[in-house]
């Protein structure tokens, strides 16, 4: 058994092998109606507590979806009906929650809350997102990468806007699936030195510039995620918009990158702002299937956490 708290932490072999069976278990469904059961049932039996302390579509439905799928069982918390947020400690809702359930995938803010949780808990736990990374989501966009247009190793990918938590995990992904990663966004939206500096050492070819046409030429894939995350103050929404808008990605953007790069973005899009529809909505975009390989990448996740 073993966490997914991020993608550092987790080996190389062990991130292929999730990719290869997530995939695997895709193909296996092509053809099923919605709703209905995998053939294989590795999680009956099982019961996933998925806890939310931010609002979620795809990381709630995905997971909820793949577990059932599996032949396992949820339930949905969020953080206001649990004890966590009332003076329990993380390390004793932990020990409770491992005494009743097999699997915890947590969404929340602060990384710590993960940290203890994973750390206390007697069952494995997952990282579904938190206010410094976003493994899952990353997960999901290194295999639709791969399923459009073969190894991701060796390709540019560049990102676009702010240095966040989903970004992160893309770095992470660079240095253990071997690709280049290319920063562009005003300094004061840099991803994190000990991001770059991990990813770096990892053998991953990370530039930092500050010019997006520039930063987009020769590029295979070009991703973009919200401008305000949901741990950033709302107060900050009109100095980030006027701040990032040169780093939208457009059409005009995408005529600089390869002819056949694709686009990415985690969703919820803010249309027009990041990103515009005739990027999200264009030929080269691949935002649904990347959506839909959150369900299969975390069912993948789940078997590798669980070794069933
Ligand atoms: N991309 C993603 O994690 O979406 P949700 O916030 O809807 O879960
Ligand atoms: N960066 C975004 C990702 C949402 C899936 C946020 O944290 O709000």
């Amino acid at each position: 058994m073993a966490d997914f708290l991020d993608i550092n932490k987790t080996s190389p072999e062990d991130l292929r092998a999730i990719i290869d069976t997530a995939q695997a278990m895709k193909i296996a469904r092509q053809g099923a109606k919605r709703g209905t059961f995998d053939a294989e049932q590795p999680l009956s039996d099982h019961m996933v507590a998925l806890i939310f302390e931010k609002p979620s579509t795809r990381t709630r439905v995905s997971f909820d979806v793949g577990v059932r799928q599996m032949g396992g069982q949820t339930m949905t918390l969020s953080g206001a009906e649990l004890q966590l947020g009332h003076g329990e400690t993380i390390a004793d809702t932990a020990r409770v929650l491992s005494r009743y359930v097999d699997l915890i995938m947590i969404r929340t803010f602060d990384e710590s809350v993960l940290l203890e949780l994973s750390e206390y808990a007697e069952v494995p736990v997952i990282n579904g997102l938190t206010d410094r990374t976003h493994p899952c989501q990353i997960m999901a966009d290194v295999m639709t990468y791969e399923e459009h247009r073969g190894p991701i190793a060796g390709k540019k990918v560049v990102w676009s806007g702010d240095g966040n938590n989903v970004c992160a995990s893309f770095l992470h992904a660079a240095g253990r699936f071997g690709f280049d990663f290319t920063f562009t966004g005003p300094h004061q939206f840099d991803p994190e030195d000990a991001f770059v500096g991990e990813a770096r050492r990892a053998g991953s070819k990370v530039t930092i510039e500050r010019d997006p046409v520039k930063a987009v030429e020769d590029a295979d894939l070009i991703v973009t995620d919200t401008w305000v995350s949901m741990h950033d103050s709302q107060s900050t929404k009109e100095r980030r918009h006027n701040t990032l808008r040169p780093y939208q990605v457009n059409d005009a953007l995408m005529a600089h990158a390869k002819p056949d790069a694709l686009f990415m973005h985690c969703l919820p899009a803010h249309r027009e702002d990041e990103v515009t529809s005739s990027v999200m909505d264009g030929p080269n975009s691949v935002i649904w299937d990347e959506a839909e390989n959150r369900l299969h990448a975390q069912k993948a996740i789940m078997r590798w956490c669980l070794g069933v």
